[in-house]
């Protein structure tokens, strides 16, 4: 049955299978690929976006529990890369191959809305679960500090990007 979903603040009307991966529909129905599969079980992190601003699996999100929600992928974290956590990943050189980023950027930037100024183990916690195989874990956890230096600058652009992605939980 269609399901009505906004990605990145479009509209889009999805015709699938009720239990197809929300990971699917962004990657080969919406043919948005900056969400990686990683592991399909939940255990990577890879695939993450926020529905309701929130960072979740997209690999264990069924289409069906996403209808009416308004989603963002890694493609609509700002319009032109000056999130915070952009800028800062840019800065820092986080990358290596770069498989896993959009998934620990997606879930950085839910961190910084939740918790503007995050230690350590608020990091870490927050992180846990987004599993890097070429271990920029370092360079994840500066880069974290210096996205929220940088929010704490230029009030509102975390706010902003989040604005958007209200909606179903
Ligand atoms: S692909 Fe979704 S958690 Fe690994
Ligand atoms: S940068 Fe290669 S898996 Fe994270």
């Amino acid at each position: 049955m269609p399901y009505k979903l906004t990605v990145n603040g479009r509209p889009a009307t999805v015709d699938a299978p009720a239990d197809m991966p929300l990971l699917w529909v962004i990657r080969d129905v919406l043919n948005l690929r900056g969400t990686k599969y990683g592991c399909g079980i939940g255990q990577c992190g890879a695939c993450t976006v926020h529905i309701g601003g929130r960072a979740v699996r997209s690999c264990q999100t069924p289409v069906a529990a996403a209808d009416n929600a308004k989603i963002t992928t890694i493609e609509g974290l700002s319009p032109d890369g000056s999130h915070p956590v952009q800028l800062a990943w840019a800065d820092l050189d986080v990358p290596q191959c770069g498989y896993c980023q959009a998934g620990q950027m997606m879930s950085a930037a839910a961190l910084l809305t939740k918790t503007p100024k995050p230690t350590d183990r608020d990091i870490d916690a927050a992180m846990n679960g987004n599993i890097c195989r070429c271990g920029t874990y370092i360079r994840i956890r500066q880069a974290i500090h210096k996205a929220a230096a940088l929010s704490a600058s230029r009030p509102g652009r975390v706010a902003h990007t989040m604005s958007s992605a209200s909606g179903k939980e």
